[in-house]
């Protein structure tokens, strides 16, 4: 298991649901993975992820970080080259949700969700690009960024105003770093995966949630972690052969239906 060999990996939000998974199967593909969480705690329960990776005989370090904080986002960058010598592979996925319709959001709430889940992402880009184009090119890339976008990032998220506005700038972003540094060897995709179970409570798992996913998704079941681990895996590899400002829906066909 060795598709990311010798690799850098920063994966944001990494310490639980979907970025847990990430992070733990980027390591057991030879990976060093860089967890960047505003906390070790995991949503879903559990031991924190860097044991997790330890525990599997492979190798992670967390560092802690807000992404929406400038300085916390320079200083992940700079911990990341001092400890490894670069950054290969950056997964966006640091992602907060709003969970209310517009006539709803205070500025506060719209100002919390952009900082983190368009700011972070922006910021976190922004230093990874920065990083790559210092380092050489490598089965065609210098580096890959992998955003971790939503279906709602292109048809609207019920009840989730700020949430769906920020993803589907996420999608945006995707294109326009493919589109401005791809000629420089830095290859930016995202995953826009459908309804996962992360086994986070709350508002994710409300019984009408969960109805109205398993009547938009035309699978025998809604998606795992695993599932966008997997498909972002290949897209920090270089299986993604030109592939390039891609948006990869893991959602079990909701978009095709
Ligand atoms: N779960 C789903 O059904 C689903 C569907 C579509 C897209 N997504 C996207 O997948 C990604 C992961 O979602 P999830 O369900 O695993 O979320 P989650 O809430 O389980 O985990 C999010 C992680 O991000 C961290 N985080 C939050 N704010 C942060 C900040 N300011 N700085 C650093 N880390 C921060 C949290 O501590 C947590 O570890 C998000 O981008 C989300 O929008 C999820």
């Amino acid at each position: 298991m060795t598709r990311l060999a010798g690799k850098v990996a920063i994966v944001t939000g990494g310490s639980s649901g979907i970025g847990r998974a990430i992070a733990r199967l980027f390591a057991q593909e030879g990976a060093r993975v860089v967890v960047a969480d505003a906390t070790e705690g995991v949503v879903e329960g559990g031991i924190p992820v860097v044991e997790a990776i330890r525990s599997d005989g492979h190798e992670g370090t967390f560092i802690r970080c807000d992404v929406a904080r400038e300085a916390e986002v320079e200083g992940l960058f700079g911990e990341t080259v001092a400890r490894h010598g670069a950054v290969d592979i950056l997964v966006n996925n640091a992602a907060i949700r709003a969970g209310k319709p517009l006539a709803e959001t205070e500025e506060a709430l719209w100002d919390s969700v952009i900082a983190v889940n368009l700011k972070g992402a922006f910021l976190c880009a922004r230093a990874a690009v920065r990083q790559m184009l210092l380092q050489p090119v490598v089965d065609e890339a210098r580096g890959r960024i992998v955003n971790i976008s939503s279906q709602h990032g292109m048809i609207a998220a019920p009840e989730d105003f700020a949430y769906g506005v920020s993803k589907s700038g996420l999608v945006y972003m995707t294109r326009q770093i493919a589109a401005d540094y791809g000629h420089q060897h830095i290859v930016c995709n995202a995953v826009a995966p459908g309804k996962i179970l992360t086994g986070k409570t709350g508002r994710a798992i409300e019984p009408r949630w969960i109805a109205y996913s398993e009547a938009r998704t035309p699978f025998p079941r809604l998606g795992t972690p695993l599932d966008v681990a997997r498909a972002a895996l290949f897209l920090a590899s270089g299986e993604a052969s030109f592939v390039n400002g891609h948006n990869l829906m893991v959602d079990g066909g909701w978009m095709a239906a």
